[in-house]
């Protein structure tokens, strides 16, 4: 099968690369390459450009294209909303426009900020009512990949964590784990309540899912529903069984407000049964993911 990564560069579209090599043959799209050089043909393309997006697949004519690329600084789409809309909402809709017209299929990535929070626990089927530019621009992107007809699974995911390769920017996780293991005491809010996913268990959902013949929507997301704080306080317990490994270790401050330029959901945590269901998937809690990563290990990556 071949397989388009359209954000190729990216958190998860690097992870979704190596986990799709395993079997298929993979090319990487982004509009920059940086850091470790991706082990697999790459090309340079810009969503936002529709010619070059008609062009490119076209000439490829993938059988799955898988697009992770998107503006996602939530804070910088509150300031940029016309670029923000550009890449989220015009970007999956020139790539949607392309691949139907190849006849081949998508599997997108959305997000678990397409709803307002006041629920949580939500399903794919509850009422997406985002509170911010990300989750307007983000659901538009769904609703023109699901206009367009073309064969596609979109996977709405949640704070994505794990290790990001060298040149990567840090994601919470990465950025919390530096923090503790340097001394710092960093504050964080005890609220914005998420399922948090394992970044290396959603590229391996998305390549079990790869033979998917009927366009539906999924909660792709991990299995626990945690604050910031709990996040957090989570990793430092870790760090604290494993005392010796972090003798200069931070601590953490427990914030109740913080200040962000766009409004951010209370509870977006997402109910994942019909992934479960349909997929088999179980994604590893945090607890498991930080022994799948070794804390050791990582201290060393530092
Ligand atoms: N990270 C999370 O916690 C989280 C949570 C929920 C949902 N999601 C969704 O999951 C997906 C993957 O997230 P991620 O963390 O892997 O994001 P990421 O690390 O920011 O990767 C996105 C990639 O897309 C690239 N890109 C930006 N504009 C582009 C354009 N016009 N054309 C082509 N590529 C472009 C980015 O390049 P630059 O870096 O140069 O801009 C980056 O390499 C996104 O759709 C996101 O909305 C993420």
């Amino acid at each position: 099968m071949k397989v388009l990564v359209i954000g190729a560069n990216g958190f998860l579209g690097r992870k979704v690369i190596k986990e799709f090599q395993k079997t298929e043959n993979v090319i990487g799209a982004d509009v920059e390459f940086t850091g470790f050089s991706l082990k697999c043909p790459k090309i340079h393309l810009d969503i936002t450009n529709e010619v070059e997006v008609s062009q490119i697949i076209l000439e490829l004519k993938p059988d799955l294209t898988i697009l992770t690329a998107a503006m996602t600084n939530v804070d910088a789409c509150e300031d940029f909303p016309d670029k923000a809309y550009a890449i989220n909402a015009l970007g999956p809709k020139y790539v949607a426009k392309a691949v139907k017209q190849i006849g081949g299929k998508i599997i997108h990535i959305s997000t678990d900020f397409i709803f307002d929070g006041k629920l949580g626990n939500y399903s794919e089927t509850d009422v997406p009512n985002p509170l911010s530019v990300y989750g307007k621009s983000k659901l538009q992107g769904e609703q023109f990949i699901l206009e367009s007809g073309v064969l596609s699974c979109i996977c709405r995911t949640s704070v994505l964590y794990g290790w990001p390769d060298i040149g990567q920017r840090d994601n919470f996780f990465s950025w919390a784990f530096k923090s503790l293991v340097s001394g710092k005491i960093i504050s964080i809010i005890d609220g914005q309540i998420t399922t948090p996913t394992f970044v290396n268990d959603l590229a391996n959902c998305l390549y079990w899912m790869r033979n998917f013949e009927t366009s539906k929507i999924y909660h792709t997301a991990g299995p626990e529903k945690l604050t910031r704080y709990e996040f957090v306080q989570q990793i430092l317990n870790k760090m604290l069984q494993n005392r010796s490994l972090f003798p200069n270790l931070g601590k953490i401050e427990k914030i109740t407000k913080l200040k962000q330029k766009a409004l951010r959901p209370d509870n977006s945590s997402l109910n994942t049964d019909k992934i479960q269901q349909d997929w088999g998937k179980n994604f590893k809690n945090l607890s498991n993911a930080l022994n799948f990563l070794d804390i050791e290990k990582l201290k060393n990556k530092i």
